[in-house]
């Protein structure tokens, strides 16, 4: 049988220049490296430059996207940005991001699901191309987290990071097998009764303002354990493969102790995990095309491997998707 797939023929990433160390942090607020380090797998984390907006990181990732796939804006007929800290209330980022790259067809929105939000960009893009609704798709998830973020509040402030990551989506012929390349599938989940873990208390609606994060972190953890294991399960299960089968986890990069209980799970070791987190802290949207350019650019992950993405984030929202490069 003749399917069409979403095949991710190009990746491209971006990080701000200044970048912030658990050291520093611990200059200004009750923590420490240790603390940091043990609890979270973070060292550092990339942030954005005074007037450095979400649509300037995300259009510079999706240039390098472009390249990286040598095509052109020509060749875009969908942009899709998951983000949950947008330039403005509206119009979506992505319409900047279209103007910047100076695409005037197809169209273009946000997807909003904070953390999951590349893997929820990733299944709607997939779906416009599986249609026939778009032959050449950017999805990119780009964030600056910074302006968000509560700098007095040690328990979330030490954990997020500002960057941006993007993938080009181009349709291929497939057989309907896993051995086909391009995306073999995705699973997307949300459990909105667990919203008040994880939010930013502010909002057009609410409050007229931009709003700061606040999140029970114990809680989280307990959930994105529980959810992810069972995100990782359904891909596994619904393309009849097993963790041996897997060449590469990306993981969305929240917290080292969250991946390693997933890569424990499948059984697997940490050379075939990209990681991340170290270096970027939790980039929230921006993380998984952040260490998939990453791993693509350094030649870890080559054309014909098989590799899982997941992420769990506010809502709660998770997801999979499956990939053969
Ligand atoms: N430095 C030093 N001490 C700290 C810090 C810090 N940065 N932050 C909190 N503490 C203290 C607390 O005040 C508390 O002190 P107390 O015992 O005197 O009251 C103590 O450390 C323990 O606090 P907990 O919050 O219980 O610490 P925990 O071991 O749960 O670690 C953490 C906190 C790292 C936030 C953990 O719960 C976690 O990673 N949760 C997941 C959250 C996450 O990843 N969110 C990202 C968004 S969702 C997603 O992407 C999946």
């Amino acid at each position: 049988m003749t399917v069409t797939r979403s095949r991710v023929v190009g990746s491209g990433s971006y990080l701000p220049e200044r970048c912030i160390t658990n050291a520093e942090l611990a200059d200004r607020l009750e923590t420490s490296d240790e603390w940091i380090r043990s609890r979270t797998g973070i060292g550092q984390r990339h942030v954005a430059a005074d007037g450095e907006l979400t649509s300037d990181l995300a259009t510079r990732a999706a240039r390098r996207a472009l390249d990286h796939a040598e095509m052109t804006t020509d060749d875009i007929d969908l942009v899709v940005v998951a983000t949950a800290t947008p330039d403005l209330t509206f119009p979506a980022t992505a319409a900047q991001v279209q103007a910047n790259l100076d695409i005037h067809r197809g169209c273009a929105f946000d997807v909003q699901a904070v953390c999951t939000g590349f893997v929820y960009a990733l299944a709607v893009a997939d779906n416009f191309v599986q249609l026939g609704q778009s032959k050449g798709a950017l999805v990119i998830g780009a964030e600056t987290f910074s302006r968000i973020l509560d700098w007095e509040d040690r328990g979330t402030c030490v954990l997020f990071g500002d960057g941006s990551g993007a993938v080009v989506l181009r349709p291929e012929e497939g057989d309907g097998t896993a051995a086909d390349h391009g995306i073999l599938s995705t699973h997307l989940h949300a459990d909105g009764r667990h919203k008040d873990m994880l939010y930013v208390d502010g909002g057009p609606s609410t409050n007229q303002r931009a709003g700061l994060l606040r999140m029970e972190g114990r809680e989280v953890f307990k959930h994105a354990v529980v959810n992810l294991a069972q995100a990782v399960d359904e891909a596994l299960e619904v393309n009849g493969l097993t963790g041996d089968d897997v060449d590469w986890l990306v993981p969305h990069q929240a917290n080292r102790r969250i991946i390693d209980a997933t890569a424990r799970k499948l059984g697997m070791t940490e050379e075939k995990i990209v990681l991340t987190i170290e270096r970027h802290a939790n980039t929230s949207a921006a993380s998984i095309p952040l260490a998939l350019s990453e791993a693509t650019g350094d030649g870890r992950i080559k054309a014909g491997d098989m590799v899982l993405l997941e992420a769990m984030g506010g809502g709660f929202t998770w997801g999979s998707a499956m990939v053969r490069w």
